[in-house]
């Protein structure tokens, strides 16, 4: 089978090494990839956000799968358009995927199925907005929530705000200043809940869904998660504060819920469905859904997936999800963001990274490249994330010890990466919790 896997990103790299080692594929396409897909998949140099260069490029290509990674192509259409040629796609069509474009198209969704998240306003200018948040009551002394722009806004459009000030300049920047463009033309505010976060990537045919492994993310750009917001700095798969119970909970409750209240309202939602969870002590409550694969939650998720993934992803698309199920390597998997010096503010590229070679000999470690290029038979740096540096291992201290080891062999000016990814669940297997 031909196949084509869309986007440029450590998860993509990992969507790509998986794909490969299926059964049923003998030829990939990436585009536009990376320096690290490059290795493995033939890049074409056409952007994610191109639907017409894409399927133009499927067409001519006999493109007989798509898999889809970011979410930008699918909010404009790109399964809707290759549906229409007869190419066979995995995702969420444009309607579907609006659980991720429109954060109130999502609230909404939740409050009129009684699914569980932060209580919420929605707020259509910033006059109303800012009134709304002057007119806030403390508590206990203390102001804590969220303004959010309501469109896509590349993972930056959330401020958790502890003070009204905070507050009323996060709704200038996104509803006045426009920030994030048309994204900013409604705003929410919503409660801030408390606990711990998880990640819960179900795959799905529109009826039927099966949880992937539980991972867990690391947003904040420094250790101890301070700092600024990034795209993600590490994750690591499975996520112990997510027991096999909760995650029970999580489908009944939040997942299928939701795939049910889409097909309520006529839209089947079909493919990968994200939900950002805080686990928190009233049980799970969704700040999030999104409408594709995480990252860099993929990146340690997949390496532990057994099955073939083509055989999950035809399940999804052939409505066949009810007969499948997983199989998971039981070892944990720690992956490690290796950034840009700067990121996530300004950065500069084009530094040679060395100490690549070496990594292929350790056992267990994948490199997967999300901001690279090849220069002849060198790889520089080319994005704000650079690598993700993933490990399996025993338990998790192994996994991360591994990772950390593996991190250590890898050179570039200005490099930066967080020291503590994984910290929760070791924290958890220290005191004898339960380590998934
Ligand atoms: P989102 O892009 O919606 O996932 O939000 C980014 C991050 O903001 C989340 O991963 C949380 O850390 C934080 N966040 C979003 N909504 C809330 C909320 N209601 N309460 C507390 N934290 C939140
Ligand atoms: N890991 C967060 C995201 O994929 O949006």
């Amino acid at each position: 089978m031909r196949t084509l896997v869309v986007g440029s990103g450590g998860r993509e790299h990992a969507l790509v090494w998986k794909l490969a080692q299926s059964k049923d594929i003998d030829k990939i396409y990436c585009a536009p990839g990376n320096g690290g897909i490059c290795d493995i998949a033939e890049c074409a140099d056409i952007k994610a956000e191109d639907v017409g260069g894409l399927l133009d490029f499927a067409l001519r290509q006999k493109i007989e799968l798509t898999v889809v990674g970011p979410e930008a192509p699918l909010a404009s259409g790109i399964v809707d358009k290759f549906n229409a040629k007869g190419i066979r796609i995995f995702g969420p069509t444009s309607a579907a995927a609006q659980i991720e474009s429109s954060k109130v198209f999502m609230k909404s969704l939740m409050k009129r199925h009684n699914i569980p998240t932060a209580d919420f306003e929605v707020f259509t200018s910033s006059a109303s907005a800012k009134d709304y948040v002057k007119g806030l009551p403390a508590s206990g002394g203390k102001h804590k929530f969220v303004v959010k722009a309501d469109g896509l806004a590349a993972g930056k459009g959330v401020v958790v705000c502890t003070t009204k000030e905070e507050g009323l300049t996060a709704i200038d920047d996104i509803m006045e200043k426009k920030i994030f463009k048309d994204a900013g033309n409604k705003v929410i505010i919503e409660e801030c809940l408390e606990g711990e976060e998880a990640s819960i990537i179900a795959v799905t045919d529109g009826e039927d869904a099966v949880p992937l492994a539980s991972a867990q993310d690391h947003k904040r750009v420094y250790d101890g998660d301070k700092g600024p917001n990034t795209g993600g700095m590490g994750a690591y798969s499975p996520a112990p504060a997510v027991s096999a119970e909760t995650l029970g909970g999580i489908m009944k409750d939040i997942i299928s819920p939701t795939i049910d209240a889409m097909l309520k309202e006529g839209i089947q939602y079909k493919g990968v469905l994200y939900a950002g969870l805080m686990l928190t002590a009233s049980g799970p409550k969704v700040l999030e859904f999104n409408c594709r694969f995480g990252d860099p939650e993929t990146q340690a998720i997949l390496p532990r997936l057994k099955n073939d993934l083509v055989d999950l992803i035809d399940a999804s698309i052939d409505d066949e999800i009810d007969l499948f199920s997983l199989e998971w390597d039981a070892r944990p998997c720690v992956s490690v963001v290796v950034a840009s010096g700067g990121y996530p503010g300004e950065y500069k590229t084009g530094f040679e990274i060395e100490g690549l070679e070496g990594l292929k000999r350790l056992k267990d470690v994948y490199i997967f490249h999300a901001g690279t290029k090849k220069a002849g038979d060198k790889f520089i740096t080319s994005g704000g994330r650079v690598l993700n540096v993933t490990a399996l291992g025993s338990d998790i201290k192994d996994a991360i010890y591994r990772c950390y080891n593996a991190v250590n062999l890898i050179e570039f000016e200005g490099m930066h990466f967080r020291r503590d990814i994984g910290y929760r669940a070791l924290n958890r297997a220290k005191s004898g919790g339960n380590n998934g």
